[in-house]
């Protein structure tokens, strides 16, 4: 595994340390060079970003700040002018369910029909308690494990409907004691 790859570009300025290890960085690097690192493309680069991490952390705003050469102050402004990105979830945990294709065949529409039902929200939404932002992503770059989820940032694969509320359940229990 080379993580130094995931920040290996045309540009010098060194991307923030959250980038290692990560492929979804991998992913949106492919995006960024499809796009031959034109400026003009931010939006359509965000659009990905998205679609990646469900929501645009912080420090995906500055990995591509960094890989376009514009100042964060730039990405940020326009990531949060247009109401179809947002830039953090509202719970105190996330849990970004991938619904890519090869996620998609190995049961992740039951792995995610399973936490909407349990935790009485929809895709896109943070649970009545605040505790819990539920998310979707196309296509984590892990697809080696598939069915993948990231919780609060940790991509695990070779999930379960059971082995995903278990998880959750764990959050739940935390922010009732
Ligand atoms: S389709 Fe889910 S990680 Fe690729």
């Amino acid at each position: 595994m080379n993580s130094a790859s995931a920040v290996k570009t045309n540009n010098t300025v060194k991307a923030p340390r959250a980038t290692r290890g990560d492929q979804r960085f991998k992913m949106l690097d492919a995006t960024i060079k499809r796009y031959q690192y034109q400026q003009d493309a931010l939006i359509e680069i965000l659009h990905k970003a998205q679609e990646l991490f469900g929501y645009l952390e912080k420090d995906v705003l500055i990995y591509i700040a960094h890989q376009l050469k514009l100042p964060p102050s730039r990405v940020y402004g326009v990531a949060t002018f247009y109401h179809l990105f947002s830039l953090a979830p509202s719970g105190v945990h996330t849990c970004v369910v991938c619904t890519g294709t090869v996620c998609y065949v190995k049961g992740a529409q039951a792995i995610l029909a399973n936490l909407e039902k349990s935790a009485h929200i929809q895709a896109g939404e943070t649970s009545a308690d605040g505790q819990i932002s539920l998310l979707t992503a196309r296509c984590l770059g892990a697809c080696g494990i598939a069915p993948a989820v990231v919780f609060d940032g940790t991509v695990l694969g070779n999930q379960t409907p059971e082995s995903v509320l278990d998880h959750i359940k764990g959050w739940l229990q935390d922010g009732s004691t």
